[in-house]
């Protein structure tokens, strides 16, 4: 052994001293390759997630490793690579650039630009799978991630490193809620990305068009891996898009990731575990799915001081068919976040749009991170509502109903009135106050139901007018005094004309 070591070293050294540099490298044959998927024989030292150099220097990474071949995916057109083509183990995993330049810029899932030619000036790379933050390095949620939309501030709150689910069937405004969201992030100082899996272009080329009508692209990226592009760049898009926000957490920012949507990730993922042969499970998904998300979702957190103080927020996506919330994919979902926003179809096409559910959603953390502004008016809507919806439903068969019960459907009808909001119309928190604390306070209870929009419009153009430092005071403060109070009170009567 000894002797052949001293003889390797004297090679070594007499191959440099003609001048040559030498380097190591595990090259490897491939031997299948279907769909995207390659299979390689003679890489006997690569790790998971390894990057391979195939000849026409196309780039894959290795997603399987069995006893004596290895699965490798490949990055982009595979149509050239044929079997008995060489493969080198490049020695690293795979990792995107980063950098501030990324900003209000639309990538794909390698981070390559696909909005211009003009390539992304970075020196860092990120790795696109990384072990989630440990506990030590974390804190509790305690700021909220102002979203404007009345009902989920109010009912459904989200904290800054929260992951909440965003989940329902096709059509009933999942998306835009979660544009809206990112629209809402203007002045806030928050870094949103958007990572579309598997969507229609055209649907992806109308929301950059909407950010950058709102002036919302500035601080958003977009992270692409359309329909059309193969299951492995779907299947990295969002892994990707939180190295990207992983980045900017590090810098001590706060990070808004959505993940748009999660359902055609899985479906991504079970087409490649399905082409290596692995054995199908339930709904045809491999094993290891439920892992798939939770180490996703897991990267979101708020770090403490020590480590920049920043935070990533998780949004994910889920469709649903018919409703169905208790299918393979919802569950292991629902379950691994802090809370869903359940979205109907039901209500959307009765008009209560957003179509949030009430009764079925929650956020487990998000109380602890209302402002107080917020707080101290939606206590007693979460009550009247509750009420509301166990009267409802009771009242559907009684035709005499006691004055006490027809003062609580009166009250909720009103509330679900106020609940509802325009699309792409994201609220600032005094507007949001204002309103929910005319309607818990039972100042809407004698307007008739149709006159509560126009209330609603009328109330914001005129707090927009005259009531500038009132809003100043609670968005700066975001907390209501009695003297806000009393301006509301004013502000409200005067536009119900009592
Ligand atoms: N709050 C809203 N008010 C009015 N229209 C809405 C609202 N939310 C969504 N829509 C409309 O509903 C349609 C479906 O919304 P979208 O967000 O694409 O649904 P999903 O992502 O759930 O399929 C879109 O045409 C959108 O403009
Ligand atoms: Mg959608």
């Amino acid at each position: 052994m000894k002797l052949i070591d001293e003889y390797l070293k004297k090679i070594e050294k007499e191959l440099q001293s003609e001048g040559r540099k030498i380097k190591a490298e595990e090259v490897g044959l491939v031997t299948e390759v279907k769909d995207g998927i390659v299979i390689l024989e003679g890489l006997d030292d690569v790790s998971y997630g390894e990057l391979i150099q195939f000849e026409q220097k196309k780039i894959g990474f290795v997603i399987d490793i069995e006893e004596f071949t290895v699965g490798a995916v490949v990055l982009g057109d595979y149509l050239s690579i044929k079997s008995g083509d060489k493969a080198t183990a490049l020695g690293y995993t795979l990792s995107i650039p980063v950098s501030e330049a990324i900003l209000g810029r639309v990538v794909d899932s390698l981070g390559n630009p696909q909005d211009s030619s003009v390539k992304i000036a970075a020196k860092e790379f990120y790795p696109v799978e990384k072990v989630a933050p440990g506990v030590v390095r974390r804190i509790p949620v305690s700021l909220p991630i102002q979203t404007g939309i009345k009902a989920i501030d109010a009912l459904i709150p989200i904290g800054r490193g929260q992951r909440e689910l965003i989940i329902g069937d096709r059509v009933t405004g999942k998306t835009t809620l979660a544009i809206d969201t990112i629209l809402n992030q203007k002045n806030e100082n928050v870094i949103c990305i958007y990572c579309a899996i598997g969507q229609k272009n055209s649907k992806v080329a109308a929301i950059i068009d909407l950010l950058k009508k709102y002036g919302a692209l500035e601080y958003t990226i977009l992270l692409n891996a359309s329909a059309s592009e193969s299951a492995a760049m779907q299947y990295l898009a969002p892994y990707s898009a939180t190295a990207i926000g992983e980045y900017f957490m590090d810098k001590g920012k706060d990070v808004l990731v959505i993940y748009d949507d999660l359902t055609k990730h899985a479906w991504a993922y079970r087409e490649i575990s399905l082409i290596l042969r692995r054995p199908a499970g339930r709904e045809a998904y491999p094993g290891d799915i439920f892992y798939l998300h939770s180490r996703l979702l897991e990267r979101a957190c708020r770090l403490n001081k020590k480590y920049g103080g920043g935070s990533l927020t998780a949004l994910p996506i889920i469709e649903t068919l018919e409703g169905d919330l208790s299918s393979y994919i919802p569950t292991n979902v629902i379950s691994i976040t802090d809370g869903q926003i359940y979205l109907e179809t039901d209500l959307f096409n009765a008009g209560v749009r957003p179509a949030i559910n009430v009764g079925l959603s929650v956020s487990r953390v998000g109380t602890n991170a209302q402002t107080k502004a917020i707080k101290s008016v939606s206590g007693k809507l979460k009550l009247d509502l509750a009420q509301y919806r166990e009267m409802a439903a009771f009242s559907q068969f009684e035709s005499e109903l006691d004055e006490e019960t027809k003062k609580f459907l009166n009250r909720g009808a009103r509330i679900t009135q106020i609940l509802k909001q325009k699309k792409n119309q994201p609220y600032s928190l005094a507007f949001e106050v204002a309103i929910i604390w005319a309607a818990s306070n039972g100042y809407l209870d004698e307007l008739p139901l149709d006159k509560v929009e126009s209330f609603e419009t009328k109330l914001l153009s005129d707090l927009k007018m005259r009531g500038k430092s009132l809003v100043q005071r609670i968005n700066k403060n975001k907390i209501i005094e009695k003297k806000d109070e009393e301006d509301l009170k004013k502000f409200v009567t005067e536009n119900l004309g009592v």
